[in-house]
């Protein structure tokens, strides 16, 4: 079964070809990332104008590094929100077309869902065995982006039960402020890990130290407003504040707080794997500590390769292989407020 799928619902236009929900064809991605740079921040209206224009050759090339032709393509899938609705627009519309020129079923999947599926792919320069990748149910999944902190039991690929999510800002969004405040480049995560790994070695961020928010919480949600605001705060009323220290606390208070999270729903729940997925997923730091708490409480965790962590179109062809949510074309609408039902 090969599925094309299409990805446009923030700053990336990606189009991937996957068969079976595992072997990745092709995997194309275009950002527009660098320029948003100078705003510190996504301006909607410049992701969605330069989608329109690489959506075409971003899936032509697509065709031709995956070397398959309309006819071996089984079903087109799009994520259809959440995201921006302009963004969303372009890979729903572009998506569309291709059902109608085609004639090929098309299937709906949540972008969010689409992270958690990315650790699905299988990847030959993985070094584990496949075996050993075996993702077993249930399973706790973690969505972190620059949009969405959520926590959802995974009871089989098919009932996706929503735990938790933050209150406030999700946890990239507040990388990418942090960073600012610190002088640091967009987008804000990679900056800051890079600042902080100066000191992993170290161990400690000398007498810079945030709190962990809502530790003693017993929820499932997240808050990480407060925690920005404490480093804004901590940066405007001292001087000479060193950024490798102040990345470095504000790091660890992240992490701490994503790690007690998921394994506390981990126990509750008696999961035998963590997922997890979107761009926060990329930073070093919390695959370590994640890792290791797995390994201490018998629980296998999983993270996607670094460019399947980032939004692209074979995460969303392997989530519609796994949990095909077949839409009518006259049905089909981006929904930029989708959640998780
Ligand atoms: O999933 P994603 O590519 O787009 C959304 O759907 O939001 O996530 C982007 C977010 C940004 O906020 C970015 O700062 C964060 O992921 N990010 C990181 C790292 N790489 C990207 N955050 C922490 N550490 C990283 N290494
Ligand atoms: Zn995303």
């Amino acid at each position: 079964m090969i599925i094309l799928g299409i990805e446009s619902s923030c700053d990336e236009t990606s189009v991937g070809v996957v068969e079976d929900g595992r072997k990745v064809l092709c995997n194309v991605v275009a950002t527009s990332a660098d320029m948003h740079g100078k705003y510190g921040g996504i301006v909607p209206e410049v992701a969605a104008r330069e989608q329109v224009k690489v959506i075409v050759p971003v899936l032509r090339e697509a065709l031709l590094e995956s070397r398959v032709e309309s006819r071996d393509i089984n079903a087109i899938a799009v994520a259809y929100g959440p995201g921006l609705a302009g963004s969303l627009l372009v890979g729903v519309e572009t998506a569309k077309a291709l059902v109608l020129a085609w004639n090929k079923p098309l299937l709906g999947v949540n972008h969010l869902v689409g992270h958690l599926y990315a650790n699905w792919i299988e990847e030959e320069s993985r070094v584990e065995s496949l075996e050993s990748r075996k993702i077993g149910f249930p399973a706790i999944g973690l969505v972190v982006s620059g949009g969405h902190t959520d926590l959802v039991l995974m009871e089989s690929h098919t009932k996706i039960k929503h735990l938790g999510g933050t209150l406030d800002d999700a946890a990239g969004e507040v990388f990418d402020k942090v960073a600012r405040v610190l002088g640091l480049g967009y987008p804000g995560g990679p900056e800051i890990e890079r600042a902080a790994s100066k000191l992993i070695g170290v161990g400690d961020a000398g007498n810079v130290n945030f709190p962990v928010p809502m530790s003693s919480d017993k929820s499932f949600d997240f808050s990480f407003s407060g925690l920005k605001t404490a480093v804004v705060n901590y940066v405007s009323t001292h001087r000479g504040v060193d950024v490798s220290q102040t990345a470095f606390a504000f790091q660890e208070a992240v992490v701490k707080s994503l790690v007690k999270k998921t394994f506390d729903a981990a126990g509750k729940y008696r999961v035998k794997s963590v997922v997890i997925g979107g761009g926060v997923a990329s930073n070093g730091r919390l695959r370590e500590k994640m890792e290791l708490t797995g390994k201490n409480e018998l629980v296998k965790v999983f993270f996607p390769i670094k460019e399947y962590s980032i939004d692209n179109g074979s995460m969303i062809a392997s989530a519609a292989f796994y949990n095909a949510n077949f839409i009518e074309l006259t049905k089909m609408q981006a929904d930029p407020g989708l959640y998780f039902v």
